[in-house]
Order: structure tokens, then sequence, then C-alpha cells
């Protein structure tokens, strides 16, 4: 298997925050794409938010009008699930729960072609756990990108157990045709960069907990001192504390419950508290016309 055909379409399960940048990207690459949410409104707003990245690009001269404009075009709203039947590839990004996953797949395996590819955009859960119980598990990968999609280059490929591997390098190829860097990982509990940075949280949190430093305080340091992009905090919120939580959940888990990984108490209530990030204009910070100060 070579990259995706753009004669065929990429389907998109889940349009929120990775949901909608995968579709930008895949439909920049030349993709036709269907967008599909059990909030509808979700797709609408994904959709005019890929249009508006894409005119700011063309207002900063990154990509010409005519090619924005096709690429807008190339982005369809499926109102059912039955609407993504002639995908070539479906990119799931939907809640990080295994039993959602496992349903979606179930679901879709009665809708798609035998040869369509099934990936999944899941963080850390285990590529084998959601491949099994299908019909044709070889054809479930790994396609893990990183937020914000547009901007970063990496795509983890993730092959579980019964992953066929010409459908690990199929995705790996259409990674490559949609401008990313992939590389090959194997279905352990956070794959490369999840299990990698999940310290750098935790010891965010264990400072702030002991209250070695404030929030903003120990982002600066990293961010101006430590060289990192983001501080954890500041990424955390990026990311949103919903996703982050249950993915430091789903790697403690994987690793009976390994006291490195245990997740942070203080996150748990800023997720009761419906403190998720930038994407709700609160986490620890305020977005948008509010000043931005940590709020925890
Ligand atoms: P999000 O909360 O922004 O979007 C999830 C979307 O999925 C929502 O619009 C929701 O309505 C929809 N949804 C939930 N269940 C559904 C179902 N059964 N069928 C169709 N749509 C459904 O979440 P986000 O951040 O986009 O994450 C999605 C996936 O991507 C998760 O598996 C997450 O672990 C993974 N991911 C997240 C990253 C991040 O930085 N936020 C980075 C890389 C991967």
């Amino acid at each position: 298997m070579t990259a995706l055909n753009t004669g065929r379409s990429v389907a998109v399960i889940g349009s929120g925050a990775m949901g909608a940048g995968i579709a930008q990207v895949a439909a920049v690459a030349g993709y036709t794409v269907r967008l599909y949410d059990t909030r509808p409104e979700a797709v609408a707003k994904a959709i005019a938010g890929i249009a508006s990245a894409l005119e700011k690009l063309v207002a900063k001269e990154r990509i010409n009008a005519i090619d924005c404009a096709s690429a807008v075009a190339r982005l369809q709203a499926a109102v059912t699930l039955a609407d993504v039947a002639d995908a070539g590839m479906v990119v799931e990004a939907i809640v990080e729960n295994l039993e959602a996953k496992r349903a979606l797949f179930a679901q879709l395996e009665a809708i798609v072609a035998e040869d369509c590819i099934l990936a999944t955009n899941t963080s850390s859960i285990s590529v084998t756990a959601i491949a099994a119980g299908l019909r044709l598990p070889g054809r479930v990968a790994g396609m893990h990108f990183f937020n914000p999609v547009p901007l970063m280059a990496l795509c983890e490929v993730v092959s579980g157990l019964a992953t066929d591997g010409a459908v690990a390098q199929a995705v790996y190829d259409t990674a490559a045709a949609w401008g990313k860097n992939p590389v090959h990982a194997k279905s352990t509990p956070g794959f490369i960069v999840n299990r990698v940075a999940r310290p750098f949280y935790a010891e965010g949190w264990r400072l702030l907990n002991e209250q070695a430093a404030d929030a903003a305080t120990i982002d600066a340091v990293m961010r101006e001192a430590g060289g990192f992009r983001m501080g954890p905090f500041e990424l955390m919120d990026l990311i949103g504390h919903d996703v982050n939580f249950s993915v430091t959940q789903s790697v403690f888990n994987a690793y009976f419950g390994d006291p490195r990984f245990t997740p942070s108490v203080l996150q748990q209530e800023m997720v009761n508290a419906g403190f998720l990030g930038r994407k709700v204009g609160r986490g620890f910070y305020q977005y948008g016309d509010a000043a931005v100060a940590p709020q925890v």
C-alpha cells in the first residue's frame, strides 16, 4: 500500500480541536474530507474555523486564494455516519475513551468498504485494544497528530499487535503526503511523546502541590530558561485538561498503577469544575478578553 489516493475521501469522526485540524491538513493536501460529529454544531464550527484559518494564511500570503477556496470546498459535513461510506480512510478523533472508540469502529465496519483504513488519533489508548473484536482488526492503526495539527509536524503511526504492516505504511505515507513527519511506533501506553511527556506534567503538578512556585513562574522558567516552547501548565491548557487527565489515567492504568504516572487530584478538580483550558476560555489562565493570569 502507498499513500491514500486523493480520489478517495477521508472521513474525520469527531470535529473538535483535533478533528478540525486533521480535516484542515487533509483538505489542503487535496483530499475530499467528510466531517462527522454527534454534535452537528461541532462540524459547522470546525468548517467555519478552518475557512477562517485558511483565509488568514491567504492574508499572510502563505497560500493563494484559489487553493484556499478549493480546500474549503473539499470539506463536507456528514449528517449521519452512513455519509462516510465511500471513505478510503477514516481518522477517528472522538473522546479519549476505549469503549466509545470500540463502539464507533464496530459501527464503521458495517458502513465502509473492506479496504478502508480505520485510523485512530488516540493519545494513549492501546491500538491493539481498539482493534480487538473487529472483523478486520488488521486495518486499524494509530495516526496520532499533535495540537495544533496544522502547525505540528510530527505524526506517530502506531501499530497494534494485529495491525497489517501495509496498513501502517499506508498511514505513514498518507501523513507524509499531508506534509507531516511521520514516525512508526508500537502500541505501548502513551506511545513515544505522551510517555516521555507524562513526567513533565507530573513534576509540574508536584511543584505546584508543594508550593515551590506558582504555575506562571514554572511555565516561564521552562520556557525562558529550559528551552521548552511552552511550560507544563500552559501546555495542559492548550491540550485541554479533560483530554490530558484521561491520557494520564490511561497510562497510569496501563502500567498497573505505577506511581510515576499517578494522575493529579487538582487536575481532576479542574475537570470537575469545567476549567478545561483554552477551548472554554479558562484553565490555569484566562483566555479572550480577560486578563491572562493563573486561575488555580
Ligand atoms: P474535543 O473534545 O475537542 O473533540 C471531541 C469531539 O468528538 C467532540 O466534538 C465530540 O462531540 C465528538 N464526539 C464524542 N463522541 C463521539 C462519537 N461517538 N461520534 C462522533 N463524535 C463524537 O477533543 P480533542 O482534543 O479533539 O481530542 C480528540 C481525540 O484526539 C482524543 O482521542 C484525544 O486523546 C486525541 N488527541 C488530543 C490531543 C489534544 O492536544 N487535545 C492531541 C492528540 C490527540
